[in-house]
């Protein structure tokens, strides 16, 4: 005859019995090739041993990165989201992990005009991932008529390529939706058109530091910012004039930090 167990004693056995099996799993789990891919990071500086001679590679963003964006997909709850620059998938993996540990019906939408050995292939956060095989402005067809709660904003990071993204997809992002932006202090061109944003009192924005010390010294980081959609209104003008812009002078102090570097500010020519 079996003695019935304690009531304590049963809920520790089936806490136990949970997490050997993998469920009411710690915070932030990622399939194990995601974690592969990690275990391939370079914390010193910011990159990930690749090729056969482990070269460091900077496609993907820093580990703090993408399990900062899996951090604010938990924190902010969006359900539909939008990601432009997918490379290997190492920053949609993490969004897609975000939702899918949330439990409710969220997807990530994620756009790279290159198909690129994906890391989500083969492990449970297929069903909450849609790749577009385009370029972001070609994909936007595809798109049209669709709400998003949150844009991931890292493809090409000319001027040109990303203020298209923001005048196509920034009015199909909700009021009180993100928009996350990575190279932000490194790249100028993404610097332009977060300045562009910051001067429009409809969005409220932080730009951080992130831990890569790739490029030189006056460039580093390559950051990130975080903007808030406070309101709707018109969508974002380019200005023609920033059209080449893309990395600047790299001994100059970036754009979006402010300052001189050598002792020249850069001069944002004004919207015509
Ligand atoms: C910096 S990587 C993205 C890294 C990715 N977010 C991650 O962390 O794993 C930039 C990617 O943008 C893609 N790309 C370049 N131009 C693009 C465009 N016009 N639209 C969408 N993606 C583009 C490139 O093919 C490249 O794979």
């Amino acid at each position: 005859m079996s003695m019935p167990l304690p009531r304590p004693m049963k809920r520790w056995l089936k806490h136990t019995l949970s997490v050997a099996r993998g469920a009411g799993a710690p915070y932030g789990k990622l399939p194990w090739a995601v974690r592969d891919f990690e275990s391939t990071y370079d914390p010193a500086s910011g990159g990930y041993r690749v090729g056969l001679d482990g070269h460091l590679g900077y496609a993907s963003v820093e580990l703090e990165v993408g399990r900062l964006w899996y951090a604010l997909v938990r924190l902010l709850r969006p359900r539909v989201v939008l990601e432009t620059g997918t490379h290997r998938g190492y920053s949609t993996c993490n969004l897609a992990a975000a939702l899918r540990d949330l439990g409710q019906d969220g997807h990530v939408w994620t756009i790279d005009p290159i198909e690129h050995n994906h890391l989500w292939l083969g492990t449970d956060l297929v069903p909450r991932i849609t790749f577009l095989k385009k370029t972001s402005d070609l994909a936007f067809e595809s798109l049209k008529g669709k709400t998003f709660d949150l844009l991931v904003l890292d493809s090409d990071h000319h001027y040109s390529t990303i203020i298209e993204e923001l005048r196509l997809f920034e009015p199909c992002l909700k009021v009180g939706g993100h928009i996350l932006m990575h190279d932000s202090l490194y790249f100028d061109g993404v610097g332009a058109a977060v300045k562009q944003l910051g001067d429009d009192p409809r969005f409220e924005m932080v730009t951080l530091d992130t831990p890569r010390t790739s490029g030189e010294p006056a460039r580093r980081p390559p950051g990130v910012t975080i903007v808030r959609k406070a309101a709707a209104g018109p969508a974002v003008v380019p200005n023609p004039a920033l059209y080449n812009w893309h990395v600047g002078d790299p001994w100059q102090t970036p754009l979006l930090r402010g300052g001189a570097g050598n002792g020249q500010d850069i001069h944002v020519p004004p919207a015509m």
